[in-house]
C-alpha cells in the first residue's frame, strides 16, 4: 500500500478500485497515507493554513436539499437577512481584525441580485484588496459573470456528491447537470473555483467517494471543501447516522496526494463532529480553516446542521483565539491571500 500512495505522490493516477482500497486503510495503516499528505502539503504550502473569514449574510434558501437545515421546506428554522451595509461593515471589521480572504455565502436567496450583490463585492473591493469567494449557489452565467467584473475572485460550490443518480434524489429542485454546468461556468468566467463533497451521505459507497475525488481531479478545481454528513433534525435525513470523521480525513489525504496544489480546509462538519480528527486533519493535507464573522445573532440561525453557540466574543478575540490555536498545534499562519496556486 505504501508503494502505490507514493507512486500517486509521484504522479500515478490510481483507478477507483485502488481509491477504494486506500479509502478503505484501518486507522493504523492509514498513518502512511496521512504522512504522505502531510509532506505533499508541506511542499506546497510548508506549515502555513490560511483562515478565511466567512459572512452567512441570509439563511433564506429557495432549494431543498434532504440533508440542510435551510433548506426551504423546514418551516420551523426563523430566517434572517443582513442588509448591504450591514455585510459591508461586517467585511471592514474583519479585514481591520487582520482576513486577507472573505467568503460571503448565503442559501440561494434571489432577494439579492446580482446588482445589490455586485455592489456589496465593488464596495467591499473599494476599502481593501482582500479576496473575496462568493458562495451563493446555482445562478446564471450572465449573474456570475456580471459579478467577476465587480470584483469577485472566487466562488465556492460544492458538487456534494459525483453520484449522479444520488444527488437528484437529494435535491429536487435542480439536477446534477445544472450543478456541473454551474461550475464549468465558473471556470470559464475565470474565477478561481471550490467545489467538495460529504462523507456518509445515505445510499454513498467508496466507490462514490473514489469518484467525488476523481470528479474534483476532472473539475481541476482550486479549492474542495470535504466534510462529514451531520444529521439535522428537521430534515428528511434527519435520523441517520453522521458521516465518519476518519473516513473524511482518509478522502482529504487522497485528495492532497493526487490533487496536490488546491486548497483543502479544515471543514466546519468535521470541527463539529469533535474527535482527534478535528485537528489531525491539518497533518492529513488539510491547509485552510474558515472562521465565521457575520454577527453572533444570526450564527444561531445559520443552521446548516446542529452545532454549539460559543461565548460570544468580538470579530479580532476570535481571530486571535483562533491564531493562537493553529500556533498550539505547531503551525503558521499565512499572511497572504492565499489564491490558487497554479503549476
Ligand atoms: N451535514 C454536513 N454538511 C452539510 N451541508 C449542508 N447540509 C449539511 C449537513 N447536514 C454542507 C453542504 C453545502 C454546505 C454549505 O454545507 O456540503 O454545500
Amino acid at each position: 500500500m505504501k508503494e502505490l500512495i507514493y507512486k500517486i505522490v509521484e504522479g500515478y493516477e490510481p483507478t477507483l478500485d485502488e481509491m477504494e482500497k486506500i479509502l478503505s486503510l484501518n486507522e493504523e495503516d492509514a498513518e502512511v497515507l496521512f504522512k504522505a499528505a502531510d509532506e505533499v502539503k508541506k511542499r506546497y504550502f510548508g506549515n502555513e493554513v490560511h483562515i478565511r473569514g466567512i459572512i452567512e449574510f441570509s439563511s433564506y434558501c429557495r432549494a431543498d436539499c434532504y440533508y440542510c437545515g435551510l433548506r426551504c421546506s423546514n418551516r420551523s428554522l426563523p430566517r434572517y437577512r443582513m442588509d448591504k451595509d450591514e455585510i459591508i461593515e461586517c467585511a471592514k471589521e474583519a479585514v481591520d481584525a487582520g482576513y486577507r480572504s472573505l467568503v460571503l455565502q448565503s442559501g440561494e436567496d434571489l432577494y439579492y441580485t446580482k446588482e445589490i450583490l455586485g455592489e456589496i463585492v465593488e464596495r467591499i473591493k473599494e476599502y481593501s484588496d482582500v479576496a473575496i469567494t462568493l458562495s451563493i449557489g446555482e445562478r446564471s452565467f450572465e449573474e456570475y459573470e456580471y459579478l467577476k467584473e465587480k470584483g469577485a475572485d472566487r466562488f465556492l460550490m460544492k458538487h456534494e456528491t459525483a453520484d449522479e443518480s444520488l444527488y437528484n434524489s437529494l435535491h429536487p429542485h435542480s439536477s446534477f447537470k445544472n450543478r456541473i454546468g454551474c461550475l464549468k461556468n465558473l471556470k470559464t468566467l475565470g474565477y478561481q473555483v471550490g467545489s467538495g463533497f460529504m462523507i456518509g451521505l445515505p445510499g454513498q459507497t467508496l466507490r462514490t467517494v473514489a469518484k467525488d475525488i476523481m470528479l474534483l481531479k476532472e473539475l481541476d478545481v482550486d479549492m474542495a471543501g470535504i466534510g462529514p454528513f451531520i444529521p439535522h433534525k428537521d430534515t428528511p435525513l434527519g435520523k441517520y447516522d453522521a458521516g465518519s470523521a476518519f473516513l473524511t480525513v482518509k478522502a482529504v489525504a487522497l485528495t492532497r496526494i493526487l490533487l496536490k496544489r488546491p486548497h483543502l480546509p479544515a471543514t466546519t462538519a468535521l470541527g463539529v463532529l469533535n474527535t482527534k480528527y478535528k485537528d489531525k486533519v491539518f497533518f492529513a493535507g488539510a491547509n485552510v480553516i474558515m472562521q465565521k464573522v457575520e454577527p453572533h445573532k444570526y450564527r444561531r440561525l445559520y443552521e446548516i446542521y446542529p452545532k454549539d453557540i460559543k461565548f460570544e466574543k468580538s470579530i479580532r478575540e476570535e481571530r486571535m483565539d483562533l491564531e493562537n490555536y493553529l500556533l498550539s498545534l505547531g503551525l503558521k499562519i499565512s499572511d497572504s491571500r492565499g489564491d490558487a496556486l497554479k503549476i
